[in-house]
Formats: C-alpha cells, structure tokens, sequence
C-alpha cells in the first residue's frame, strides 16, 4: 500500500468514526444515585444503562445504584449488573469500585470490581435481562426470555424504596425507614467491615475463582463456634473449627462480626457482649471485605491506591494443624498433598492405574477414576490402600467418625454402594479407631510420621475394569506417529540447509560487494571518533539492547573510562559517506541541557554507530503509556518533562546556528535521566533546512499519530514539531496513546476522542484516570490540554513558536484565548487536494525518519 494512501486513511478514519467517550454519562450530578423509588425498571444493555465501565481484567459493570464514597472519591459500593471474560451472562450483584471526585467509576486497569454479594449466581442473566423494583414493593430479576431468576418476595411488605447504603447493604426499607430486606440477611461469601454472620447463614465459596456457582465449601457459625466444610451428604466434612466450649448464656443467636481489626465471634455471651473468641485482622487503612475463596480459605483483602487490591490477610490458615494440606480442594479430588504438592493415588504392580491426573500442568485439579464406581457392579469393587495418608477431617477436634476396627470400617465401605472410601486412624491397635467414610473424597494429606504419633490408612475404593483394553490399536497409533513426525522432521531438516546455503551465498556477495572508505577524512574537533571494535567491546558485543527506533537499534554500553553509554547501530546508511559526518558534525556541535548529548560516532565500512549519553530511566512512553500505578508520574514531574522538552524545542528551532527540525518528536524520542529531566534526542537525524529556508523538505518523514497536517501540503516548517509536541503532551495528560489500537474503535484516536470531549465542555474527562495525583491537578492539566490544543491547531501558522510556549510554561505569557478544536476538519481537505502533489520518497509503511538523503 502506498504511503499517500495509508496516510490518507488514517486522517480519514479518524473523521470517518464518531468519537465516544470512556463513560458514556453527560451529566456529572448525577453520578451519586443510591436510592431508587418503586416502578423502576432497569434493563441490562448499554444504551438504557449509562454509568458502565469496561475494566481491564475484562470485567465489566453496569452500575445501578452508587452510594459515592463519603470522602468524595475512593472505594464506593454500587450494585448493578457485573460480567467477566467473554460476558454472556451478568450477575446482579454489590461491587466496590473506584469513584473519583466526580463520583464517575474509575481506575479501569486497577479498581477492578469486587463482587461482594450476588443474588443470581447460580442463574447468570444474559443481556437485556431486567431488574424491577415493582409498585408492590418487590424487586424482580428476570432473564431476557422473561423467565423469573430472583426475587426478594417483599411484595406487601409497604416497601418504599431501595437503598444502597454506605457500609455496602441493599436495603428494601418502608415508611417507617426500616429494613424489609437487605442483602446483609443473604450473604454470599463476602462479609464487609461492619457485617455479621448470624447462626443460621452462612459464607458459600464458588466453584472456582472464575466460576461464580454456588461451591461446595461454606462457613457458617453454630452455638459450638465457627466452622467451615465441605459438603458432601451424609456425612459434612468439617476442616476448620474455632471451638467453644460452655453454656450459652442468652437465647441470643451467636454470630460473628467483622471489624477494622478483628473478626469477633460473639457464642456463649451474654449482654453487654464481650466476643468469646476473636481472629484478629490486620487494622484496615483503607476499604477492606473478608472473601470465603473457592480454595476453603477465609482471606481479607484491602484496596491501597498504589498496588490495587491486595491480600492483607488469610484468616484461617494459621489455626489449621497442616497448613495448606488442610484445605478439602488444595490438591483436587483424589489428590493427595504433601507440603503444598499434590500427586495422584499410586499403588503398587499392576495396582497403579486406578487414577490418573485431570491435567499433566495444573496438578492441583485433582485426579480422576480411570474407570468409574459402578454400582451395578459392586461385586468387583476393591480398594487401593494407601499408607500414611491422612485426611483433613481427622485434625478437626471431634470429628464426626465411629469408633470400629480396621476390618469392620473397610466392610462398612464396601457394604454401602455411595462410599467413596474407608479411612481409618488409630493409634497402636487397628482393632479399635476412628472409622470415616466419606460420601465424596477431597483431597488427602500426606502423613507426616514426625508429625503425628497416630497410624492412618486410606482405603480407596476402586472399580475393577471388565476388560483390559486392547494394546494393539494404542501401539498402532503409535507407530503412525513415530512415521509422521520423523518425515517431517526430515523435510525441515532439508528446508533448514537449504536456507544455510542461502544465507553463506548472500553474506559472501555482500562481502564482496562492501567498500572500503579508507578516504574518510576525520571530522575536525568533533565528537570522538571510534572504532567500529571499540564499540563492540563497550556493548560487550551489542548485548544489552535499550530499544529500538526508526532508525535502527539502541544498546547499553560502557567506555573505558567507566561512563555509560548508549550505542545506537543506524540501519541502512551503509552508503551515506559525507552527509553523516556533516550531520555528526551539527549534532555535535549542539550543547543543550535538554538535548541528548553526542559523545562520538563510528564510521566504519558499511557500520554508522552513533554514542550518545546514557539516560537511565529510558524514553518517556515506558512512563506514560503504562497503568502500573508504581510507574505512573505524578503531575508535577509530567509537568516538568512538559516544560523540559519545549525548551529542548525551542532551542533546536531558534537558538542553533543553523535551525533544526526535529521531524519526529514522540514520546520513544523523549529520553529521561535518573531525575527525569527530560531530554529530546534523535534531532539532527532529519533533514536539517538553514534559518531562512522553510520549503525544502521532500521526502516525508515521522510517525502516524505525531503528523502535522500540513504534511500533506508540503509546506513544511518548524511547526510540524509543534503540532508533534501537542500531541505528545496531550498524551502526557491523558496518559495514552494517540493512537491505541487496543481501545474501541470511536476512543481509539485521541485527538478526536479529545476534539469531542471539548465540544461538549467534558475535556476534564481525559484527564489520566488512573492517576490520582493527575486528578488531584485537574485543573492545571486541563490548562495543560488547552497549551496542547494551540500547538494542534490545524493552520500551523495559528500554532505557538515553541519559545511562546516556554514563556507561556514559564507563565509570562497568556494562551491564545480563541483556540479552534477542530483538529482535523481542514486536514481532510488538505489531503484530498495534496496528496498527489508531495513527493512520497519512500514506500516504508511506517515512515522511520531517514538520516538526510541525498539533497
Ligand atoms: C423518589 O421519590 C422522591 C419523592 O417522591 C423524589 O424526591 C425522588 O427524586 C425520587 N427519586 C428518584 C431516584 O426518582
Ligand atoms: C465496553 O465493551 C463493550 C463491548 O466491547 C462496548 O460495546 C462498550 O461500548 C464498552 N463500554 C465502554 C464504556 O467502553
Ligand atoms: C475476570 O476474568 C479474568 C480471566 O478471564 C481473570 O483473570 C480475572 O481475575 C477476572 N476478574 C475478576 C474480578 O474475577
Ligand atoms: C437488547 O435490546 C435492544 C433494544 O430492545 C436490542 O436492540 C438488542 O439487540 C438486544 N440485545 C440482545 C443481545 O438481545
Ligand atoms: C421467593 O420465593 C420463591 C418461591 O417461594 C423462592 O423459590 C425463592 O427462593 C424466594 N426468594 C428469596 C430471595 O427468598
Ligand atoms: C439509606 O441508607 C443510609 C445509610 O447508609 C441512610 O443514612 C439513609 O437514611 C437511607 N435512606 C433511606 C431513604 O432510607
Ligand atoms: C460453572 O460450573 C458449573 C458446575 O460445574 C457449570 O455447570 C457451569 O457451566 C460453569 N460455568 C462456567 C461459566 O464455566
Ligand atoms: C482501623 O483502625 C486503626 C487503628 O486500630 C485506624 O488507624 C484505622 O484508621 C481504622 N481504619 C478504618 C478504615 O477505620
Ligand atoms: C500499598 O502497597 C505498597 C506496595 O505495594 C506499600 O508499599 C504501601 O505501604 C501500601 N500502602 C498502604 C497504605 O498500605
Ligand atoms: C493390588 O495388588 C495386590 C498385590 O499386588 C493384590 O493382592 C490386590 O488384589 C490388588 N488389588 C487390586 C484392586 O487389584
Ligand atoms: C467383574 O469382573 C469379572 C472378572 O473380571 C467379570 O467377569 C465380570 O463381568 C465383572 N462384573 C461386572 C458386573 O462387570
Ligand atoms: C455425624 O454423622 C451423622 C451420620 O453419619 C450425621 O447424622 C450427623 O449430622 C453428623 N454430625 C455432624 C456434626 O456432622
């Protein structure tokens, strides 16, 4: 494809599509919205519901009610539809997300919404699915085919309203204010700061961390104390318990209350209640919410600005006597764990293919029967004994096991069709131990005998196969195999010589072809010259690559004299005799602070090597285009690079002996020292035009994104690298790309994206959202945005020299108060008339600037 023509379709298409913003909500006032009325329908598409937010984890929320964090912006409770991953079925749920102080859902690539509480986890809706706070007072999920999903049954119960409280509850309230029903009464497996579990409810993990169902696993609280299980009926297999012993001493109900710092359990007390045990809990500093896992743990997690959510706590770890081999599901069914590894059942002889593994990676899935317990042919039950192994029921104080012998618990096994296993402990005499026979085996642990003075035994019962399988067709497929992959190992192996011989013919034409350049006179008092050898043992032969630019690769070396370096290899300019060194010449002779230095150069046969000064902290788009928060600059060091790199402008543009243009400002040209003072290289590689020539630049040149319009009209002046610099600093602010692929096709263009935002009077709205610092200084980052939108103004003869920019930085100078936000309109016209008249030059795609060619 032509470079004219892909050129003329990126201007195009970013005319073409209508911009959409990140939020789609006009009206800021109404981003605080807890309480709905009776007669409210809402429906689960986007058009009907405005304050949703994609999330980078490719979750996604559809907010119904936000009750806005009281401290104006943080982590606020809302509840609405939620999906993940593909998101063909969405949960009505509570999520905590992140408000900023528009109270607009935030932080898409760190506040990742975390489900609190769900009320259709067993039955996810599909788009268009509708929620209903009907007239009688009862609020009603239904899917899209209208099937019944959910509903709380209020109706009559003189309900108002629904609330979304602060401290996370959903409440249907009355006249009167008072509670007819709230999702605190109905947990899932979350508790937040302030909730309680009360006897009679209990925590249900999920099937898996991605599978939101209804699992096996709860915890719940009996006037014994807290317990925690797995399910399988008959008979619970309990593997965490907070014992208390004694005598209640009211007809309260014993429950247990999560608060900043502890996880009380209040069983036996009487009032004023004292709790009776407490797990303690790391002291919040931020929003905290205890989450029972689909792994059996109990973990506390807090939300810090910095590094997200994070896990402050594993609540119930430290009471169990094998650690992590006391949870049912750490290694899967079947699967048996030693410290943390699990492994399948292996016997002995012919004994050993009982079981096999779900998944030769993922060995903590468990293992499967390799045939099947069938009771229709019980006769051929067996077990498979395995020695000094355990089971997590058997740490618990009293377990629910029979006292009975060894023979006695294998029988009972074998008698009762649904029993998975016998598993027997006893201590010096087999003839009298606890017997348990689980209806559904978990996972067991591996015994260790220093640990334990007791015996245990599992016996596994296993079907024994009908028939053996035929070994003839295995071996068949086998060899078939074995024939396949040898002839095609065979014919790369030809491909693979053939393309040897190819490489040793070309290298050697080349070598045949390269010129010596011995006449090379040396540039007088310039940048030091090397060798193309000392090169290659400063970069201890081109190791350490920093990056790589239009031009060619970078690599990190050091001199011998200790300095650092950074080596940069020019592609292709084999041929370029004089003009280099005269170019070398100019951008040595430059001295700026804000302009990378030239140390010294290589020219050498075909090799052009250019040693600039090392910058540590590496090119600007690392800092900006990145969502680690760690990273992520603050407004006044963006601030500073802004000013940084204006004066590094200017000073190319109108303080050099001859004037440069820089022609390909981005921010991978943009390069930061160890205190981010930031320095503009790569100038001087475009074509350098004297002071009083401004007309003479024929071969195009820069980066799709970071182009001037005028382009595409050949009139081509120092205000390119104006309207490059807008760009770049509109990047800064808004910390993306201008032009990111990986956003919606009307987002993904940010100059237009900014264009709209402008027109409709929302542009605080691109500020970083993922910065709070750049949300702290909105209001000097949209003054910011507007010094950006005069640098892209599309007659470039309306575009602030960049001395007018440093003054205006440095707050001498006003902005142009009439700023035209129309980028790129007169853009579209310009190349429907240009394009045919600018001499293209090359045919790259993505036009790497070239060193000066030929003039
Ligand atoms: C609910 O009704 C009250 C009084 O009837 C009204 O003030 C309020 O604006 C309504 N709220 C919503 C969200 O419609
Ligand atoms: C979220 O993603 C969906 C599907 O890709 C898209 O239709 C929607 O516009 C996106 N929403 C936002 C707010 O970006
Ligand atoms: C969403 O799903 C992705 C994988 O599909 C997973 O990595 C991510 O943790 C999930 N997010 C949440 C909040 O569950
Ligand atoms: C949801 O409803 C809207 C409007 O009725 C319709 O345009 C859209 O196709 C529906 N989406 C699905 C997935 O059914
Ligand atoms: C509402 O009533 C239906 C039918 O009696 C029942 O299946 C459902 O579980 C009830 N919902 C709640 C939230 O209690
Ligand atoms: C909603 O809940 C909040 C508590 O977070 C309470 O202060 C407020 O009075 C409730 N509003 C109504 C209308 O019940
Ligand atoms: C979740 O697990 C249930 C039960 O195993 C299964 O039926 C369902 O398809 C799973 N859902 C997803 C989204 O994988
Ligand atoms: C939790 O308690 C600690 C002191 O124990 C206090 O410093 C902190 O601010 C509290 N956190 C919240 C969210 O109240
Ligand atoms: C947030 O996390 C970072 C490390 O990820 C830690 O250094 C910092 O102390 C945490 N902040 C708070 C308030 O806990
Ligand atoms: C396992 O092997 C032992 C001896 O090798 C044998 O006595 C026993 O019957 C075998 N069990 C099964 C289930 O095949
Ligand atoms: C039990 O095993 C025997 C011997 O392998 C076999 O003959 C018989 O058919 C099996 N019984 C059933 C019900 O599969
Ligand atoms: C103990 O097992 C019996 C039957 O095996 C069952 O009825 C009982 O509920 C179990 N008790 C506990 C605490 O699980």
């Amino acid at each position: 494809m032509s470079l004219s023509w892909m050129l003329f379709c990126v201007l195009c298409h970013h005319l073409l599509v209508l911009p959409t913003s990140f939020y789609s909500i006009t009206n800021a006032q109404s981003f605080d919205y807890p309480i709905a009325n009776l007669s409210t329908l809402w429906t689960n598409n986007l058009p009907s519901l405005s304050h949703n937010v994609n999330f980078t984890d490719r979750s996604r929320v559809r907010s119904l009610l936000l009750r806005s964090n009281p401290a104006g912006f943080g982590p606020s409770f809302a509840c609405g539809f939620y999906c993940n991953g593909t998101c063909d079925s969405f949960l009505f749920a509570i999520f905590i997300v992140q408000t900023n102080s528009g109270g607009g859902i935030t932080r898409p690539s760190s506040g990742f919404p975390q489900v609190i509480w769900s009320a259709n986890r067993d039955n996810p809706v599909k788009e268009n699915a509708t929620l209903q706070l009907s007239g009688d007072g009862d609020l009603i999920l239904k899917d899209v085919d209208g099937t019944l999903v959910w509903s709380t049954n209020t109706t009559g119960n003189s309900v108002v309203g629904l609330n979304m409280t602060e401290t996370g509850n959903l409440v249907l309230f009355d006249g009167n204010n008072k509670a007819v029903w709230q999702s605190f009464e109905h947990p899932t497996d979350c508790l937040v700061p302030g909730q309680t579990l009360v006897e009679g409810q209990r925590l249900t993990a999920s099937i898996s961390s991605s599978n939101w169902t209804t699992g096996v696993l709860s915890l719940f609280v009996t006037s014994n104390g807290l317990f925690a299980l797995a399910e399988s009926d008959p008979p619970q297999q309990i593997y965490y318990r907070k014992k208390i012993t004694g005598t209640k001493l009211d007809a309260g109900p014993s429950y247990v209350r999560f608060l900043n710092g502890s996880l009380s359990l209040y069983i036996l007390s009487a009032e004023p209640r004292q709790p009776d045990d407490t797990i303690p809990v790391k002291p919040a500093t931020s929003m905290q919410y205890i989450k029972f896992g689909s792994d059996g743990h109990l973990r506390v997690y807090e939300w810090n600005s910095t590094s997200g959510w994070t896990e402050v706590g594993d609540l119930l770890t430290k009471d169990l006597s094998d650690g992590e081999c006391s949870y049912p599901t750490v290694c899967g069914n079947y699967g048996i764990c030693s410290t943390g590894q699990c492994s399948c059942p292996i016997g002995t002889g012919n004994n050993d293919s009982y079981f096999r593994q779900l998944s030769d990676r993922q060995l903590n899935l468990g293992c499967s029967e390799s045939t099947p317990l069938s009771c229709e042919a019980s006769e051929n039950h067996s077990f498979q004994e395995l020695k000094d192994v355990t089971y997590f029921i058997f740490f618990v104080g009293d377990a629910n096991t029979t006292e009975m012998s060894l023979e006695n618990c294998r029988q009972a096994c074998l008698n009762n069709c649904s029993c998975k296993a016998a598993l027997f402990l006893y201590h010096t005499n087999a003839s009298a131990g606890s017997c348990f026979l689980p209806t559904k085996l978990f996972s067991l642990i591996d015994n260790d005998k220093n640990k334990y003075k007791y015996n245990t035994s599992a016996f596994i019962k296993v079907q024994i196969p009908d028939v053996s399988p035929t070994p003839s067709l295995l071996e068949k497929k086998t060899s078939q195999t074995v024939i396949i992959l040898g002839s095609s190992l065979a014919a790369l192996f030809s491909v693979f010589i053939v393309v040897c011989i190819l490489i040793i013919l070309y290298r050697k034409k080349n070598d045949e072809e390269e010129y010596e350049e011995d006449d090379l006179h040396q540039v007088p008092g310039m940048p030091r010259r090397f060798s193309y050898q000392d090169l290659k043992d400063a970069t201890e032969n081109f190791c350490k690559k920093l990056g790589e630019g239009g031009f060619g690769s970078v690599f990190e070396g050091t001199l011998g004299n200790g300095t650092k370096v950074a080596v940069k290899c020019l592609d292709g300019l084999g041929q370029v005799k004089k003009s280099f060194l005269a170019e070398v010449e100019t951008i040595g002779s430059i001295h700026h602070v804000n302009l990378v230095r030239l140390i010294g150069f290589c020219s050498e046969k075909s090799h052009r090597l250019l040693v600039y000064e090392f910058m540590s902290n590496g090119s600007l788009d690392k800092w900006i285009f990145c969502r680690n928060q760690e990273q992520s600059l603050d407004w006044k060091t963006r601030r500073k690079i802004i000013f940084d790199i204006a004066k590094g402008l200017a000073y190319l543009h109108e303080d050099c002996r001859q004037r440069i243009l820089h022609l390909d400002i981005k921010p991978q040209n943009i390069l930061l020292d160890d205190n981010f003072n930031a320095k503009v290289s790569d100038f001087g590689l475009s074509k350098l035009i004297d002071r009083d020539q401004s007309e003479v630049v024929t071969t195009m040149r820069g980066t799709p994104g970071y182009l001037a319009p005028e382009w595409l009209s050949s009139m081509i002046t120092e205000k390119v690298d104006v309207y490059s610099f807008g760009v770049v600093v509109m990047e800064i602010v808004c910390g993306r790309k201008n032009l990111d692929r990986s956003q919606s096709e009307d987002s993904m263009h940010l100059i237009s994206l900014i264009q709209r935002k402008a027109e409709e009077g929302q542009l605080f709205e691109m500020i970083d959202r993922y910065n709070e610092d750049m949300q702290l200084h909105g209001e000097e980052a949209m003054e910011m945005m507007r010094i950006a939108a005069w640098c892209l103004q599309s007659d470039f003869t309306k575009r602030p020299s960049m001395s007018v920019v440093v003054k205006v930085l440095e707050g001498v100078m006003n902005i142009e108060p009439d700023l035209d936000y129309n980028f790129s309109i007169p853009t579209l016209a310009a190349a429907t008339v240009a394009h045919k008249e600018v001499d293209f030059g090359g045919s790259t795609p993505l036009l790497p600037s070239v060193l000066s060619g030929p003039r």
